[in-house]
């Protein structure tokens, strides 16, 4: 008899993610204090102001709203996402700028359009999971680019360069998920060099960059050299990820063929979501919705550092950022962070064991921490159960 096996292409065996979603199964119980997903706050949600714009699209534009729409993205949202780019400092023309069904959609898109079965991708090392698994169905060859407390090294990106034949560069330089880890700006002006030079194409995945609680912004790579940078972003962090709203300004040759592969993919994203976000930037909503979401994850931040420090103060290490969702923390490398997991889930906590973010193998020992969407007055308790668990393990 035949097995689904027998059905399935050779590449989806490369899409095969089981262990954790297998680990993180367990998460979902409702007793658990998760640290695990990546998500929101509920509280961080709009529902008012989003309540206000659908009664005001369906009222002033409904048949914009609900009809099939262009596969590049609603007109007024890339207007209004030409001009909300300008204000990050890249420079982009309408037809550069793209409306997708979340930035994930991106990932896989360019997957599809830019790689060949075995080429070379170079990628963060740890870098979003998410990322791997949309770029595992077209079966790359990743090269892991070493990371360091400031992030990506751009001299050994150079190296890489050098020595391989690269397809594509993803890299999320903004509190990136895993390690919360910003780039400095120092460091972007080299890797812009050095995707210059090697004619190298960058992913820049910047989900994360308007979550600044601390600190002065950095300028996007995508600004620096704009013919070599793919920029993707997203609403999911800054609206809701409910709408299902990436966007990207890419250079004009691979936004066009974006456009075909979408079109084939589900011909364009869902019009009303886009008729509301629109709305939502050009109406002035984004960044009054944005202090609010800034002062919560501030509190949350503030709350998970400083219990980091005082219940595994000289037990772990783990990087401090200025803005995002995630902690990333470094457990003696004798402790192995999915036997902690385990402990940890006993518990009724639960993180990501690090090791799922890395693409050589290593990174046993680390653990992703979301601060996002644990209350600020349960974080304590949370980082409290963690180190309990650490201790069992390492007794
Ligand atoms: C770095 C990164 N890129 C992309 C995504 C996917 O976001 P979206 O909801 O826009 O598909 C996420 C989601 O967590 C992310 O962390």
């Amino acid at each position: 008899m035949k097995t689904i096996d027998d059905r399935l292409a050779t590449r989806t065996t490369r899409m095969n993610a089981s262990a954790i979603r297998e680990i993180l199964k367990v998460t979902q119980s409702g007793d658990i204090l998760s640290l695990a997903g990546g998500l929101p706050a509920p509280e961080a949600f709009p529902v008012d102001i989003v309540k206000g714009i659908c009664q005001k699209v369906l009222e002033e534009n409904p048949v914009q709203a609900l009809q099939y729409g262009p596969s590049e993205g609603l007109g007024p949202l890339r207007q209004a996402l030409v001009e909300y780019a300008a204000r990050l400092g890249i420079s982009a023309s309408l037809d550069e700028v793209l409306v997708f069904t979340g930035s994930q959609q991106v990932l896989d898109l360019l997957g599809k359009l830019l790689v060949n079965t075995g080429d070379n991708v170079v990628v963060e090392n740890p870098t979003y999971l998410g990322a791997l698994q949309s770029l595992n169905a077209y079966q790359p060859n990743y090269i892991p680019w070493p990371t360091d407390d400031e992030g990506a090294i751009p001299d050994a990106l150079e190296e890489i360069l050098r020595k391989n034949r690269v397809k594509l560069i993803y890299a999320v330089p903004n509190f990136q998920n895993p390690t919360g880890r910003t780039l400095g700006l120092e460091r972007r002006r080299c890797i812009a060099r050095i995707l210059v030079q090697y004619e190298a194409l960058l992913v820049e995945d910047d989900p994360y960059g308007r979550l600044r609680y601390s600190g002065t912004d950095v300028p996007t790579i995508k600004s620096m050299a704009p013919d070599n940078v793919v920029y993707l972003s997203s609403f999911s962090k800054v609206l809701s990820p409910g709408l299902r709203l990436g966007w990207v300004v890419a250079p004009h040759e691979i936004s066009r063929w974006l456009v075909i592969a979408k079109q084939g993919a589900d011909l364009h994203t869902g019009s009303l979501p886009q008729a509301i976000a629109a709305e939502f930037v050009a109406g002035g909503y984004l960044d009054r919705h944005l202090s609010v979401v800034l002062d919560l994850y501030r509190r949350r931040l503030a709350a998970i550092l400083e219990a980091l420090e005082c219940h595994l103060n000289e037990v772990a290490t783990w990087t401090r950022p200025q803005g995002g969702m995630f902690v990333w923390v470094t457990l003696p490398a004798v402790l192995d962070a999915e036997e902690v997991y385990w402990k940890a889930i006993e518990r009724k906590v639960a993180f990501v064991p690090g090791k799922f973010f890395h693409t050589d193998g290593v990174g046993n020992s680390t653990m992703r921490l979301n601060f996002s969407n644990t209350h600020e007055d349960r974080l304590g308790e949370a980082i409290e159960r963690l180190a309990g668990s650490i201790k069992d393990v390492a007794a």
